[in-house]
């Protein structure tokens, strides 16, 4: 959640700045803005609204600047204004600041800085960094960074530019790289804002600080120490963040289902073995995970119940405090995160860290704070995932929970059989023509206020990820539930024409959602069958291969080029929906 990108070179610093938090729009898009450096002056633009095809601002065109600092905001405090957009500057209009986190303690930090006479512009949180800057400024400006982010509460990172030509950055929990070109540096949240120009990296941890100098030079905020640190040289492909031939990243990550599930079921073997021996003997197994990646937690409970006969616990990472007490050193935490970066998640793991829980991580993002922290991970290779709503992630965590749970059941060859015969049916599945059959479906549902989605067994938390997806991209209301239970409420809800999507997947619970779809169908709901078969009941049948226990991994896929669809009919930018954001790095 937000962008920042800081650039030091011999590059046009503003040009280069901009291109990166064009790259890094999928963070957040309320707002954006820039500041340069040149002859001992900060010059600033902000702007409300998405970067966009934004132009170089004409003032920061003419004699270019070699420093910059940028930032694309998500508003968390204070609305959406050019005032609270980022960066923000110190009273002396000298220090510039850029900011991804939450200020948790602003306010009494706020008081105490008006009351020694600090001028504020904004509403923002942020705001307050800079001014503790300003404080401290005649020790330096590293020992001023070092010192402001010290009295920080919450998760931070921060970029500052002076007008003596200085850039210093700062992690404390939020994500913070450094891109090595040739004699020109990079400081971003994400790596692709800067892909283009360099792979080689240096990842921040916790508690350290960059201060761009003839080279990049690291410190220790903990005693202000240099530190050393290793240049990682990353195998990222630029055309991986591009959109290629593609309208809009989100068809481009779902067609990229076709390969990404080879990559997935590509694990170690060994490692998923010895991963599931840990599951088989531990004390309490946790998937943990928000929100899709929550989703998928859940069908992870299911698919070991199922295939594995062995019962661990899922839980929505933001409610993991209520199972602390449970959590003991023979306890297992299986954190799930695309970004690896979601600060509930992060939260989980600190809180079961301290009880000495092991964690081993499913990630999709190499490098993340989430593979630093946890005891072992999986890698999900998914490859970059930059549209907003999460897609080929999903399918690929999915992936690997089957395969672990197959290897928990002592069956890892089952599990990557099938898992291999799934990839390639989807890769069959996913053909123009498949797209265009859903296609046309949006057409018949992208006016209606309301969708619902039934599943049952592994398919039930896939029903409830089909409303995150439809949700996202449409506005649509949509809600999914498990079959069982509409005839206890929700059926209310059914009357002449509501779509109601229903996954049927040939498993033991087949006939029962049959009963379930007959049973709204009954109250006029109109009928969208996602099924291998086509049966009398479905009004709209949608074609999707028999996979078995992989059922959950083929049924999702058709539901999101349905949201795709419905986002693209309704004019909207399925890539950056409203209100949301990649990296959910808040609470
Ligand atoms: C929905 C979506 C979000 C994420 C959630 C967790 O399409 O993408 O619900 O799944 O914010 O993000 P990660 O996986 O990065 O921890």
């Amino acid at each position: 959640m937000c962008g920042i990108i800081a650039y030091k070179g011999k590059g046009n610093a503003a040009s280069i700045a901009l291109d990166g938090l064009k790259r890094l729009e999928y963070r957040g898009y309320d707002s954006w803005g820039i500041a340069i450096s040149s002859d001992s002056r900060i010059g600033i633009y902000k702007h409300v609204g998405r970067v966009g095809n934004a132009e170089i601002p004409a003032a920061m065109a003419g004699k270019p600047a070699r420093l910059a600092i940028a930032h694309t905001r998500w508003a968390t405090h204070g609305g959406i204004s050019e005032k609270n957009a980022h960066p923000h500057l110190d009273c002396s209009g000298k220090i510039a600041l850029a900011h991804n986190g939450i200020v948790e303690n602003y306010q009494e930090l706020k008081k105490r800085l008006q009351s020694q006479n600090h001028k504020f512009a904004s509403e923002s949180d942020t705001e307050v960094i800079v001014h503790l800057v300003e404080n401290y400024m005649n020790l330096g400006v590293k020992k001023a960074v070092q010192k402001a982010v010290s009295e920080l509460k919450g998760r931070s990172a921060i970029v500052v530019l002076t007008s003596n030509g200085e850039i210093v950055a700062a992690r404390k929990g939020s994500p913070l790289i450094v891109g090595y070109g040739d004699d020109e540096y990079f400081i971003a949240s994400d790596i692709p804002a800067f892909l283009q120009h360099t792979s080689r990296v240096m990842y921040l941890d916790d508690n350290e600080m960059v201060s761009l100098e003839q080279e990049p030079r690291f410190y220790s905020m903990a005693t202000g120490k240099e530190i050393r640190k290793r240049i990682v040289q990353i195998d990222w492909k630029v055309e991986a963040a591009e959109k290629g031939s593609y309208r809009h990243f989100l068809i481009k990550e779902i067609m990229e289902q076709k390969d990404t599930l080879w990559r997935a079921a590509n694990q170690d073997e060994q490692k998923l073995v010895k991963v599931a021996e840990q599951i088989n003997s531990a004390y309490g197994t946790f998937l943990v995970g928000c929100g899709t990646a929550g989703k998928v937690c859940m069908t992870g409970e299911y698919f070991f119940a199922k295939i594995a006969k062995k019962h661990v616990n899922y839980c929505v990472a933001s409610e993991f405090p209520n199972y602390i007490s449970f959590l003991t050193p023979k306890t297992l935490m299986i954190p799930v995160s695309q970004s690896g970066e979601t600060a509930d998640v992060l939260e989980a793991i600190n809180a079961a860290k301290k009880r000495k829980v092991r964690i081993i991580s499913l990630l999709n993002v190499f490098g993340s704070t989430m593979m630093r922290v946890s005891d072992d991970f999986f890698m999900v290779n998914a490859g970059i995932e930059k549209a907003v709503v999460s897609t080929k992630a999903t399918t690929a965590q999915l992936s690997v929970l089957l395969l672990l749970a197959y290897a928990s059941a002592g069956n890892l060859n089952e599990g990557k059989r099938l898992l291999l015969d799934t990839a390639s049916a989807v890769n069959d599945m996913l053909n123009p023509r498949y797209e265009e059959h859903i296609r046309k479906l949006a057409e018949k549902l992208y006016e209606k206020e309301h969708i619902y989605i039934i599943g049952r067994s592994l398919n039930y938390p896939i029903a409830l990820e089909a409303s995150i997806k439809i949700q996202e991209t449409s506005y649509i209301h949509a809600e999914g539930f498990a079959g069982g239970e509409l005839k206890h409420g929700p059926i209310a809800l059914i009357s002449h024409d509501t779509p109601c999507i229903v996954l049927a997947a040939n498993d033991e619970s087949k006939d029962e959602i049959i009963s379930n779809a007959m049973e709204v169908k009954a109250r006029g709901a109109y009928i969208i069958g996602i099924a291998p078969d086509n049966n009398e009941v479905f009004d709209y049948w949608i074609k999707v291969p028999d996979a078995g226990n992989a059922s959950p991994i083929v049924n999702i896929i058709p539901v999101q080029i349905l949201a795709y669809h419905l986002a693209v009919l309704k004019g909207l930018d399925p890539d950056m929906p409203r209100n949301l954001a990649k990296s959910v790095t808040v609470k």
